[in-house]
């Protein structure tokens, strides 16, 4: 939830269900590169490392609560510091209620590490040790773009237009790999602006996928009845009945549309009764393209072309529709922002000195 070294609140409605199941661990036994499918076509096919508990308590100096730097549905995020590399990495502690069987973890674990792409967080390793399990993933200096565009202090420098247009690209790349490129294809499930990292130069990548299998008990197959997801970006048809298909996920790409045109919260109590959903709050707009600049940011102080404005809006639209058919293939939404990045020409921005504090300036490192 947030990025800087306070807990933050847990605002998911995702299901935590079942009680771990004591498989007997032992790895001899274990047939995970059997029941892993290596995906060939992957140039950089690295599995994860395995870190002990006490690798990751040193990383983390014993998980201390100053190198806390978030907290969402499956555990506390630290910051820590690999003690044989010196790589600075962010350690997710999974809860350790809900948790199925251990080989179901390792298999899920070896499963994403195969898992590689320029707009995807990097998953570094695992720890599995007496009842701890922990994820390593690289760290990304500068947090969420939740943190970025939701939780925007007056000291803080809003996103820019472009910025926006090339985050909303990466992250569309990012998914694009998982629906089409992964073998088998990735349904990312929890997608929103929290799992969007970014890098110092503002470059998106992913976090999470596939995560949500995680937390599922036992049974592998059996994880499409059950809803899981973040209240708001979760796509109609998969609330109601819980089946799942990449429209699910690309209508919680719109919602980070959405987010990214107005700056505003999927769900936010706050506001007044018919704001509060800000999918419901947008849908008339959407029929009416004049009334489209009424969706922008008021932070970007009108400074965004008109005609990206409505292309981006339109494209909102389309993943935001209620029918999964006519909601566009990722891959599509791909090509229509890549045309957008193009036409605006969007340079990289610059951390500069106008980041949001990171970390690092808490002095933990
Ligand atoms: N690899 C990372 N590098 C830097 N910061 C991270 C990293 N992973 C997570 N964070 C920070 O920790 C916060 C909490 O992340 P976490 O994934 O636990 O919760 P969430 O994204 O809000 O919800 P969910 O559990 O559904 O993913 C994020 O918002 C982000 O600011
Ligand atoms: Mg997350």
């Amino acid at each position: 939830m947030s990025c800087f070294l306070s807990p933050s609140m847990n605002n998911k409605s995702r299901e935590d269900e079942g009680s771990s199941m004591a498989v007997p661990y032992d790895r001899r036994q274990i047939a995970t590169r059997e029941a892993v499918t290596m995906n060939k076509e992957s140039p950089n096919n690295i599995e994860a490392e395995s870190f002990t508990f006490r690798e990751l308590a040193t990383a983390t100096n014993s998980f201390r609560q100053e190198f806390l730097i978030g907290e969402g549905g499956f555990g506390r995020v630290y910051k820590g510091k690999l003690e044989k590399t010196g790589q600075v990495v962010a350690v997710k502690q999974l809860d350790r209620n809900g948790l199925q069987g251990n080989r179901e973890f390792l298999v899920e674990i070896f499963r994403l590490s195969l898992l590689h792409h320029p707009n995807l967080a990097n998953l570094i390793g695992y720890c599995l040790d007496g009842d701890q399990r922990l994820l390593v993933y690289e760290f990304m200096p500068l947090c969420s773009l939740e943190d970025h565009l939701l939780d925007v202090g007056a000291e803080q420098q809003p996103l820019d237009w472009n910025s926006r247009i090339r985050i909303a690209l990466g992250a569309a790349k990012g998914l694009a790999y998982l629906h089409e490129k992964a073998n088998p294809p990735v349904i990312y499930r929890d997608f929103k602006s929290s799992n969007i990292l970014l890098n110092e130069d503002f470059d998106a990548k992913l976090s999470d996928f596939g995560l949500a299998k995680l937390g599922s008990v036992g049974d592998t197959q059996n994880v499409s009845s059950r809803v899981i997801g973040s209240y708001g970006y979760c796509a109609p048809e998969y609330q109601k009945t819980g089946q799942l298909t990449v429209k699910s996920d690309v209508y919680s790409f719109g919602v980070v549309l959405l987010e990214l045109i107005t700056g505003k919260r999927v769900i936010d109590t706050t506001r007044t009764s018919h704001e509060q959903n800000l999918v419901t709050w947008a849908q008339p707009i959407f029929r009416e393209p004049n009334r489209f600049p009424e969706l922008a940011d008021p932070l970007l102080q009108g400074e965004f072309p008109e005609k990206s404005l409505n292309q981006f809006v339109a494209v909102a639209a389309m993943c935001l529709h209620e029918e999964p058919i006519v909601r566009p293939l990722i891959s599509d939404v791909v090509t229509a922002l890549s045309s957008m990045s193009a036409t605006t020409g969007s340079p990289p921005r610059t951390t500069g000195s106008n980041v949001l504090k990171t970390v690092e300036d808490q002095g933990v490192f």
